[in-house]
């Protein structure tokens, strides 16, 4: 019968919906300019050079003018030694028509320096020193070299895809006569459509990359969150999309797959069978990551190789693009892979020990109708002999989806409710999102409309999603809010009330693009979404 076909279809296609993410509502590198953009440099070409007069080593660092010859732009670069066994190579623009943003919250305060000694300095290169760690920095073109031991473990712009696009202002389109064309831009480059949604790019393109490669290695691990295996996959044009770091709110997200999630944690460590190196890309804005395996379908190379008698060293290269931001490379040189690691943990510090509590058994659900229904399931615990230490309340504990109250008729007494958890050593865990209903009478809105605490749009008027979002930038909203998380503040708690913070990384917007804020909206300081998201 036809309804009947009609009802099993309509079931079919909500199941599917269920089931899978729409692959199509998030970009993909080709959807993306400044991922074409860089993705589109030639290898082997590169334009940047060292200007050698500028040329400086000091007792840390190395510091010089490098150039784009091409583009005739000027940027600073240093090389700096740090403790631990870790290198940092930072370039950013100088004299910029915008500042360009650098990551506050990433590291676990300034790094500390070590000792660097110059070992040689000629006309091509300079030869450095810090342990037993070295780095030869090349002048024409850009290339820089890390050794451990005398080995080399890691190379950056060998393939010469170093790229940084200095902001300047939008050339006038009309050509006069006589005057030479420009090279086409990409389409994308100074304002970009995805879906039904407009980015303004008031700033214009900004992208910053290069390659890292990674000689002897035969897998590289990191990059994440991606729910993909754990041995970075090879990525190319025409093949797999690169990894991409955009924190994004993927219900249902697809498996085997390099698009972004949740997270976004730009290390990656490369394995070789004497040595583990890894690289940290130390950057806030969205970031897609190609990387290339020679281990990975190189049939050609092999066969080249079983004819030849020769044998061509394994390496992987890992290709990091981001739309804005300054180059900031932290190099963990190892040798062994839980030495990487804890250089990585020095410069971004560790978890804080859990609660003990936390690692006993906790049950949560969307939703626990009321406080009748929580006391109902922690008795069925008891009475089933079954062990519960925790009880967590998703969003509808709330009145209305307003964080920081309680529903006045499915939970009158929280208090009560409480402590009847906790008379039998119990916790409760509720959740608090960081976006804020649009509501006229709830103190929230209204005190952050009143102290203009929101994120705002581009022209400076406040950003409304289906809510409205703190601007956690500025630090009087953090005081605000850390004010919030107190007994008298937030009414029915007690000290046994945990918070379940979803923060989420992302601002989680359902009409926004790609479901999270548009990056022309602004942050305290001046800094444009785009420049801070993935922080
Ligand atoms: C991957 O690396 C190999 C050398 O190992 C190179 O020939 C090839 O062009 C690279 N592929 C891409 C897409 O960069
Ligand atoms: C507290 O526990 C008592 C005894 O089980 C129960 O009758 C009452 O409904 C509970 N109150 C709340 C608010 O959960």
């Amino acid at each position: 019968m036809a309804w009947m076909r009609m009802f099993t279809l309509l079931l079919v296609y909500f199941i599917g919906l269920a089931l899978a993410v729409d692959k199509n509502n998030f970009k993909s590198c080709d959807q993306s300019s400044f991922c074409r953009r860089l993705r589109g440099v030639k290898p082997d070409d590169s334009k940047y050079e060292i200007d050698l007069d500028s040329l400086q080593a000091l007792d840390n660092a190395v510091e010089a003018k490098l150039i784009n010859t091409e583009a005739g732009a000027e940027f600073k670069l240093s090389l700096t030694a740090l403790a631990g066994n870790i290198f940092r190579l930072q370039v950013d623009e100088v004299n910029p028509l915008h500042p360009r943003y650098r990551p506050q919250y990433a590291l676990n305060g300034e790094p500390q320096v070590a000792k660097l000694e110059v070992l040689d300095r000629n006309k091509e290169s300079i030869v450095v020193q810090s342990g037993d760690n070295k780095a030869a920095i090349y002048f024409k073109p850009l290339k820089v070299e890390f050794f451990k031991n005398d080995v080399l473990v890691s190379v950056v712009n060998g393939r010469g895809l170093f790229t940084f696009e200095h902001y300047r202002t939008k050339a006038p389109e009309n050509v006069g006569e006589g005057e030479v064309e420009q090279p086409k831009e990409d389409p994308g480059a100074w304002e970009e459509n995805f879906k039904a949604h407009h980015d303004s790019k008031p700033r214009g393109p900004s992208a910053v990359g290069l390659d890292v490669t990674f000689p002897g290695a035969l897998r590289a691990y990191g990059l994440p969150e991606h729910a993909d295996r754990l041995a970075l996959r090879t990525t190319a044009p025409g093949g797999l999309d690169p990894y991409r770091l955009y924190n994004l709110d993927v219900f249902e997200y697809e498996v085997d797959s390099t698009m972004a999630i949740y997270g976004a944690v730009p290390v990656v460590y490369a394995h070789s069978l004497k040595h583990t190196v890894g690289v940290f890309w130390h950057n806030a804005a969205e970031t897609w990551v190609d990387i290339n395996n020679s281990k990975d379908g190189n049939v050609m190379s092999s066969l080249v190789n079983l004819v030849s008698g020769t044998k061509t060293e394994n390496s992987v290269e890992a290709h990091f693009m981001s739309e804005s931001g300054i180059i900031d490379l932290f190099v963990l040189m190892g040798p062994k892979p839980k030495d990487a690691v804890k250089q990585y943990a020095l410069l971004t510090g560790v978890a804080p020990l859990p609660q003990y509590f936390t690692l006993a058994y906790h049950q949560c659900r969307w939703n626990y109708v009321d406080e009748d229904d929580v006391t109902t399931v922690v008795e069925s615990f008891d009475s089933n002999d079954l062990p519960v230490d925790v009880m967590w309340l998703d969003i509808e504990y709330t009145d209305g989806k307003k964080y920081f109250t309680w529903d006045p008729l499915k939970f009158r007494h929280p208090d009560v409710m409480i402590n009847n958890l906790t008379a039998t050593g119990r916790k409760l865990v509720v959740i608090i999102d960081p976006h804020i209903k649009r509501e006229s009478g709830y103190f929230l809105h209204e005190d952050a409309l009143a102290n203009d605490y929101y994120v705002k749009n581009k022209d400076g008027s406040v950003y409304e999603g289906a809510s409205s979002y703190l601007d956690f930038y500025d630090p009087k909203v953090v005081d605000y809010y850390k004010g919030l998380y107190s007994t008298d503040k937030f009414k029915g708690t007690s000290n046994d009330v945990f918070i379940w913070g979803e923060e989420r990384q992302e601002p989680s917007v359902f009409n926004g693009p790609e479901v999270t804020m548009p990056k022309d909206c602004l942050h305290y300081g001046g800094w444009e979404h785009r420049d801070v998201h993935n922080e």
